[in-house]
C-alpha cells in the first residue's frame, strides 16, 4: 500500500468539495489502486494553516469551516497564521492548490506552488492564476525538483481534457483545438438563443449563481483566455502572454444577432481557438490563439453544446477531430479533476 499525505490550501467550495470527495472514496482508492491518502495540512484565508502529521480528521474540519469556527479548534494540530508559512515549516508529499484565481499576477497561489515545488513536494491545482501565467516555468521548476505539476481541472473542472491530449491521444500530432471553456458565457448565449435579451440573461445567470456580480472576467473573455494559455503550454509546449491572445468577449452581442444565426440554422458561442500556422521562414510553426464568439453550423459538435456544460474539440493527424463534452465547474466537478490527478501521481 503507497501512502500519500496532502495538505490542502484553499478551503472554500473547491477544497472543501474535494476533501468530502477524499473522505467518500477513500476506499476505494485503497481497494482500486493501492493508496492510502491521509489529508495532513489545510489552510485558509482567514484561520492561517493547521497541521497534525497523523492526518486530520476531515468531517471534523468540514464542519469548523461549514460553522466559521477556527480551523485550529481540531485537536492536536500545529497552526501557522500563514499557508506559506504552514507550507515551509511542515512536510507532505503533495500540495493541492485552491486558492482563488488571480489572473494578474497569479498570487497567492503562484507563492504556494513555488514553494511547494522547492520544497519537493507534488503540486496539484485547480487555480487557473499561476497555470496561465508561468505554467512552463513551474513545469520546469517542478522537474528540476523531481516532482510533477498537474492542472487537470484548470481547464474544464474534472471532464478530462488535459490527460485526454497528453495521454489518451499520445503519439497524435494535435494541430488545433476550438473550445467551449467559459459555462457563464456559454448560459448566456444559450439563454439568449432562447429570447432572452444580454442583460435578461446576465441576470439570469447571477441569479442562479452562474455568474459573479461583477462578471468581467467572465463576458469579456478573459478566463477563457486563462484556458487558452494554460492549454497553449501543455498541449503545444507554447508560452503565451495573455495579449497574445486575440480578445473578444459576448457583451455587444445584440438579440438580433443570436435571432439572425438561429434563422440560418447556427448558434452563436464564445469559441476558444488555438491552431498551428504553417510557416516557410524556417522559424517553425506559429501559434494562433484566439478567443471570441463565432456563428457554429448545427453539424458542428460545439453549436449543440448549451447552458453551463464545456466542450472541446481537438484536431489531430490520426484522429481527425475528437470532441470532449461535460461540465466546467462545480464542487465535485472540480474535486474530480483533481482526485484523478492525484491519483495520476501515485502511478
Ligand atoms: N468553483 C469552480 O467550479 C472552479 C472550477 C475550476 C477551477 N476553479 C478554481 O479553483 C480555485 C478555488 O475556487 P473556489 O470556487 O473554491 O474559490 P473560493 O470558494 O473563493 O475558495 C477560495 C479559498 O481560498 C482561500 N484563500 C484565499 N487566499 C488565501 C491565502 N492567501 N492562503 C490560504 N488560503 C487562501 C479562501 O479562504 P477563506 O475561506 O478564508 O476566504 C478560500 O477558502 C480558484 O482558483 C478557481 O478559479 C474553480
Amino acid at each position: 500500500m503507497k501512502h500519500l499525505r496532502l495538505s490542502l490550501v484553499g478551503f472554500g467550495v473547491v477544497g472543501q468539495g474535494f476533501a468530502e470527495l477524499l473522505v467518500d472514496k477513500h476506499a476505494d482508492l485503497k481497494q482500486q489502486f493501492g493508496v492510502d491518502v491521509t489529508l495532513v495540512g489545510v489552510a485558509n484565508a482567514r484561520h492561517g494553516f493547521i497541521y497534525r502529521g497523523d492526518g486530520l480528521d476531515i468531517p471534523r474540519v468540514l464542519e469548523l469551516a461549514a460553522k466559521r469556527r477556527p480551523l485550529a479548534e481540531h485537536p492536536g494540530v500545529t497552526h501557522w497564521d500563514s499557508a506559506l508559512g504552514g507550507l515551509q515549516a511542515s512536510s507532505a508529499d503533495v500540495l493541492v492548490e485552491v486558492t482563488p484565481t488571480n489572473l494578474r499576477d497569479g498570487e497567492p497561489g503562484m507563492s504556494h506552488v513555488r514553494m511547494a515545488l522547492v520544497k519537493g513536494l507534488h503540486v496539484v491545482t485547480a487555480n487557473k492564476g499561476p497555470a496561465a501565467l508561468a505554467a512552463t516555468e513551474l513545469l520546469t521548476l517542478a522537474r528540476q525538483h523531481g516532482v510533477q505539476l498537474r492542472m487537470e481541472s484548470t481547464v474544464m473542472a474534472g471532464t478530462p481534457v488535459i490527460s485526454t491530449i497528453r495521454e489518451g491521444m499520445a503519439g497524435a500530432r494535435v494541430y488545433g483545438i476550438r473550445g467551449i471553456l467559459n459555462g457563464t458565457t456559454n448560459y448566456i448565449l444559450s439563454a439568449m438563443a432562447s429570447g432572452r435579451d444580454y442583460a435578461e440573461a446576465l441576470a439570469e445567470a447571477q441569479a442562479r449563481g452562474y455568474a459573479e456580480t461583477d462578471p468581467t472576467a467572465d463576458v469579456e473573455g478573459y478566463d477563457a483566455v486563462a484556458k487558452t494559455l494554460i492549454l497553449a503550454a501543455l498541449i503545444f509546449g507554447r508560452t503565451l502572454k495573455p495579449e497574445q491572445v486575440i480578445r473578444r468577449g459576448i457583451t455587444t452581442i445584440s438579440r438580433e444577432q443570436v435571432q439572425t444565426a438561429l434563422d440560418e440554422g447556427k448558434r452563436i458561442k464564445l469559441i476558444a481557438s488555438l491552431r498551428l500556422l504553417a510557416s516557410d521562414d524556417g522559424k517553425g510553426d506559429a501559434l494562433e490563439a484566439r478567443v471570441e464568439p463565432g456563428a457554429l453550423p448545427l453539424d458542428d459538435p460545439l453549436a449543440r453544446v448549451d447552458g453551463v456544460m464545456n466542450a472541446l474539440t481537438i484536431q489531430a493527424d490520426t484522429l481527425s477531430e475528437v470532441t470532449v463534452i461535460g461540465p466546467g465547474a462545480g464542487r465535485m466537478q472540480t474535486g474530480q479533476g483533481l482526485l484523478a490527478d492525484v491519483i495520476a501521481l501515485t502511478r
